[in-house]
C-alpha cells in the first residue's frame, strides 16, 4: 500500500510527529521533495530529534528510508544528521537510501540563495539552504545530480572547484545510492509511506506564489519524487494545524492582528513552541483557515485529515476560526489565485466556545471535551473530509486515532 503523508497549510504542521507515528506500520518511509529547508521535530520518550532531510523513518529501527528523486540534498548536511544520528544511537546504516536522481546541493548555493532573495523587491524570506537555486539549475538542465558522481564524461565537466568537493562524498554515499523507482517496484507488495515537505501552500503550482518554495509540497508529487504512477497512491493524508502558522514572507488572510487579537499571537507561538526549526525564526501566528484548508483537501485529494496542536487552545474560553474571506467588498470561500487578492481578505471569523481543560492525555476521541469534539466536527463539515487523526501533544502515545490510515479503503 502506499500512503501519502502531506502538510495542508504552510509547512511546521506537525508532518514530522505523524509520519514518526506512521512508519510503525510502513517498511519504507520516502521522502519525495524539498532540502534541508525542512525542519521536523520528533520526539520520543525524552528524546527530541530535529531532522531535516532523513525521513522521520528512520527513528523506527529496521524501517529503510528513502531520500526520493524529486528532493535537492546538500551531502554536508546530510552527513551532519547522519552524524547526529550516530551520536545517539540510532543505527542508520543500510537504511538510508538515496535516490541517483536527486539532485545535489553545493555550498556556493547557499551564498547565491541569500544574494538573491535580498536583491528582490519583495523578498521570500528563503530558508537561505540554497533550495531555490538548486531547482533552478535542475530546471535550466545546468543540475548536478547523485548519478553524475558516477559518470565519468559528467564528472570530467565539472569544476575543479566542485570536483574537490564532491569528490570525498563519492565513496561515503556509494552503498546508499538506489535507482528509486525500481525499488518501488520491487517494494510494491510493501507498506510505503511517501513524506511529503513543507505544505501546500508553499507547493509551487499550488502555494501562494511567487511566496512559496520551489519543490513540490502537494500529494501528486508523492508520485513524482517516488518513481510511481499516480494510480498507484492509495491514501492522502492531510496533516493540519488547529490554528495556521507560516515562516518567511507572504499573504497570510487569517493571521492574528494585535488591533483585533490582542497578544494571542504571542501565547499560541509559546504555548504551540512556534519557532522555525532550521531558521529559528519565530512563525507568524493565525485562526485556522478553513478556506484555504479546503483548497488543500481538493487541489491534493485529501483522502483523510489529521489535526495537529489541538492541545494548544486548552486554555482558550473561546476559539475563533476564518470561514470566508472579504475581497474588495464580496465574500467568497474560494482560495484566491493572487496576491493581492490574498494580501487584500480580510477573515471571515466564526466563534466557538473554548473547552478549558487540558486534553494531553485524552485517548479516545470520547474522552475530548464536546467544545473539543464541535470544533472537529465543524472542520469535517466544512472541508467534508473526515478528521481520523488528531494529536493531543509532542508524545508518539499522544495520538487519537479513529481510523488508521493503514487499514483505510
Ligand atoms: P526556501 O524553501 O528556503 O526557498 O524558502 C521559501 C519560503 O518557504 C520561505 O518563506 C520559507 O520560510 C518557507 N519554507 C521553506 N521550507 C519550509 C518549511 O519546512 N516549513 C515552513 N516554511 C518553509
Ligand atoms: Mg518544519
Amino acid at each position: 500500500m502506499n500512503l501519502v503523508v502531506i502538510g495542508a497549510q504552510w509547512g511546521d504542521e506537525g508532518k514530522g510527529k505523524i509520519v514518526d507515528f506512521l512508519a510503525e506500520g510502513a517498511d519504507i518511509v520516502l521522502r519525495y521533495s524539498g532540502g534541508a529547508n525542512a525542519g521536523h521535530t520528533v520526539v520520543i520518550e525524552d528524546q527530541t530529534y530535529k531532522l531535516h532531510l532523513i525521513p522521520s523513518g528512520v527513528l523506527t529501527p529496521e524501517k529503510r528510508t528513502v531520500l526520493g528523486i524529486g528532493m535537492v540534498v546538500d551531502l554536508e548536511n546530510l552527513f551532519e544528521e547522519l552524524g547526529m544520528l550516530e551520536e545517539r544511537g540510532v543505527a542508520w546504516q543500510g537504511r538510508v537510501l538515496l535516490s541517483d536522481r536527486a539532485h545535489l546541493v553545493l555550498p556556493r548555493y547557499r551564498q547565491m540563495d541569500k544574494e538573491r532573495d535580498a536583491e528582490r523587491r519583495f523578498p521570500l524570506g528563503t530558508t537561505g539552504r540554497g533550495i531555490g537555486i538548486s531547482y533552478a539549475l535542475k530546471a535550466y538542465r545546468e543540475g548536478i545530480r547523485v548519478a553524475d558522481l558516477y559518470d565519468p564524461a559528467v564528472w570530467r565537466g565539472l569544476s575543479a572547484q566542485d570536483r574537490e568537493y564532491l569528490e570525498p562524498y563519492r565513496k561515503r554515499i556509494e552503498g546508499m545510492v538506489v535507482d528509486v523507482s525500481r525499488l518501488m517496484h520491487e517494494s510494491r507488495k510493501s507498506n510505503v509511506l511517501f513524506e511529503g515537505a513543507q505544505g501546500t501552500l508553499l507547493d509551487l503550482d499550488h502555494g501562494t506564489y511567487p511566496f512559496v518554495s520551489s519543490g513540490i509540497s502537494c500529494a501528486a508529487g508523492a508520485a513524482i519524487g517516488g518513481g510511481i504512477g499516480p494510480q498507484q497512491i492509495d491514501q492522502v493524508v492531510g496533516v493540519f494545524k488547529a490554528y495556521s502558522t507560516r515562516v518567511g514572507n507572504g499573504p497570510f488572510p487569517s493571521e492574528f492582528r494585535k488591533e483585533r487579537d490582542g497578544n494571542l499571537g504571542d501565547v499560541i507561538r509559546e504555548i504551540g513552541r512556534e519557532y522555525g526549526v532550521t531558521t529559528g525564526r519565530p512563525r507568524r501566528c493565525g485562526y485556522l483557515d478553513l478556506v484555504s484548508l479546503r483548497y488543500a483537501c481538493r487541489s491534493n485529494g485529501i483522502d483523510t485529515l489529521c489535526l495537529t496542536h489541538l492541545d494548544v487552545y486548552d486554555a482558550m474560553g473561546e476559539i475563533q476560526a476564518c470561514v470566508a474571506y472579504r475581497v474588495g467588498g464580496e465574500e467568497t470561500d474560494e482560495f484566491p489565485a493572487t496576491v493581492s487578492a490574498l494580501e487584500g481578505a480580510q477573515p471571515v471569523l466564526r466563534r466557538f466556545p473554548g473547552w478549558q481543560k487540558p486534553i494531553t492525555e485524552c485517548r479516545r476521541e470520547s474522552e475530548l471535551p464536546a467544545a473539543a469534539r464541535d470544533y472537529v466536527r465543524f472542520i469535517e463539515e466544512y472541508t467534508q473530509t473526515p478528521v481520523e487523526i488528531t494529536s493531543v501533544g509532542y508524545r508518539r502515545d499522544q495520538t487519537i486515532v479513529r481510523q488508521d490510515p493503514w487499514t483505510r479503503s
